[in-house]
């Protein structure tokens, strides 16, 4: 495998274009990456590649924003009911701090890596409330002034567009997402507020969905501020380059603003140069779709480095869904999102400038 990602890489134009300085240029407010503290990463037997990770994630011309892949969620800062642990939380908000990244916060209220206690106890929905209100207040004071946005709600759609069947809904209907979202306003008026999931990049009946949530919340009166795309798409059948910006423009006619905010598209394995061509395109169209769409404020990728991402533990045979392989060269897929970045702005794609010898070519310095 390594062989093989260092002679693609190779064969690769050199692009001295970095992502969020790319990212900047085309008007958008950042290109991020999430990461995590390092006990949570898939990281173990890897401890030699921190120093090169860190020096990535800290390269503000390649990355201008950060999210806490798990830090921030309810298994981490409340683990038991009205005691609150923000370690996890903290470590990611103090390298976004001291770097200059921006942070989105993620996330409030979400059905999955809840903590236990919240789905093993029958709740009255006064109870329920209670809880959830308390959870949402300590969550967002501890973070307040640190975050670009908090993803309030997480997750409450089924594929079909219907409200997903968490301790939330069950007990009090979609109730809870304008409860978590008018508290949300009121902890910390200047963050923006998020209604974040996955699979809302093509116009469906989940898009649909989300719709309906953005009016509702509206319809009451209640600040929703963006739809987060968190995309994680599958390199075979990712949505089109059209359809994202049709599903961006159903939201911006909300007035809301649009984010990725998960972006990683994975690939059956073994890799082959097919299916990194598709990745390539996969990134490049969602990239595209955002740089096209004026609501669309910033793109953020789930973490960067394939070691460290979530997919190959949750999809077997499944991986490289990221922009750097393991031996820190950059995917195909990585120059995809620098194009369209800088399709938006006319500069430079990463074309050859001059024919050169084959040594320069493998020394990567024939192409800007
Ligand atoms: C808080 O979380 C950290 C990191 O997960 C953990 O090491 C620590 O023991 C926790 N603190 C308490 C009081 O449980
Ligand atoms: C919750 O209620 C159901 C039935 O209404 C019962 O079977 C279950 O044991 C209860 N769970 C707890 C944790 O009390
Ligand atoms: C959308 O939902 C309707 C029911 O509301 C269902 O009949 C239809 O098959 C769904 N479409 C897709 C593409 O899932
Ligand atoms: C490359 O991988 C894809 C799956 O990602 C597979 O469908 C395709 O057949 C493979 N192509 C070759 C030439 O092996
Ligand atoms: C590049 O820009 C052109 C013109 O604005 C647009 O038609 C095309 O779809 C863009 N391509 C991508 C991948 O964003």
């Amino acid at each position: 495998m390594r062989s093989f990602t260092l002679a693609l890489a190779t064969a690769l134009p050199f692009c001295s274009a970095q992502l969020h300085l790319e990212a900047k240029k085309a008007g958008l407010k950042y290109f991020g990456a999430a990461t995590d503290s390092p006990g949570q990463r898939e990281r173990a037997g890897l401890e030699a590649s921190y120093a090169q990770y860190d020096a990535i994630l800290r390269d503000n011309n390649e990355f201008g924003q950060t999210t806490p892949t798990n830090g921030q969620k309810w298994l981490f800062t409340e683990p038991e009911q009205g005691v609150f642990n923000f370690t996890e939380g903290d470590i990611v908000t103090s390298i976004a701090q001291e770097n200059g990244l921006i942070q989105r916060c993620h996330a409030l209220v979400w059905h999955s890596q809840l903590a236990p206690w919240v789905e093993s106890t029958n709740w009255t929905a006064d109870a329920l409330r209670d809880v959830i209100v308390n959870h949402v207040t300590k969550v967002m004071e501890h973070y307040k002034g640190k975050c670009y946005a908090w993803d309030v709600v997480n997750e409450a759609l089924n594929e079909d567009g219907t409200y997903r069947e968490s301790v939330f809904y069950q007990t009090l209907g979609e109730e809870y997402l304008k409860l978590a979202f008018s508290t949300a306003a009121k902890v910390d008026p200047d963050v923006k507020l998020y209604y974040n999931d996955y699979n809302l990049e093509s116009p469906g009946n989940k898009s649909e969905g989300a719709v309906r949530i953005v009016k509702l919340l509206k319809d009451s009166g209640i600040k929703i501020d963006g739809v987060g795309l968190q995309a994680h798409h599958v390199a075979s059948r990712p949505p089109t380059l059209d359809q994202q910006i049709a599903v961006i423009q159903s939201y911006a006619a909300l007035g809301v603003e649009v984010a990725y905010t998960e972006l990683d598209v994975r690939v059956e394995l073994p890799l082959n140069s097919t299916s990194l061509e598709w990745q390539k395109q996969a990134y490049k169209n969602a990239v595209g779709a955002c740089v096209q769409s004026p609501a669309c404020v910033g793109i953020t990728i789930w973490d960067f480095y394939d070691p460290f991402s979530w997919v190959p533990a949750v999809f077997p045979g499944e991986g490289n869904a990221l922009l750097w392989f393991e031996d820190f060269s950059k995917h195909p897929a990585y120059y995809g999102a620098i194009e369209a970045l800088k399709n938006k702005t006319g500069g430079h794609t990463c074309k050859p400038k001059a024919r050169r010898s084959r040594d320069a070519v493998r020394s990567n310095r024939l192409y800007e």
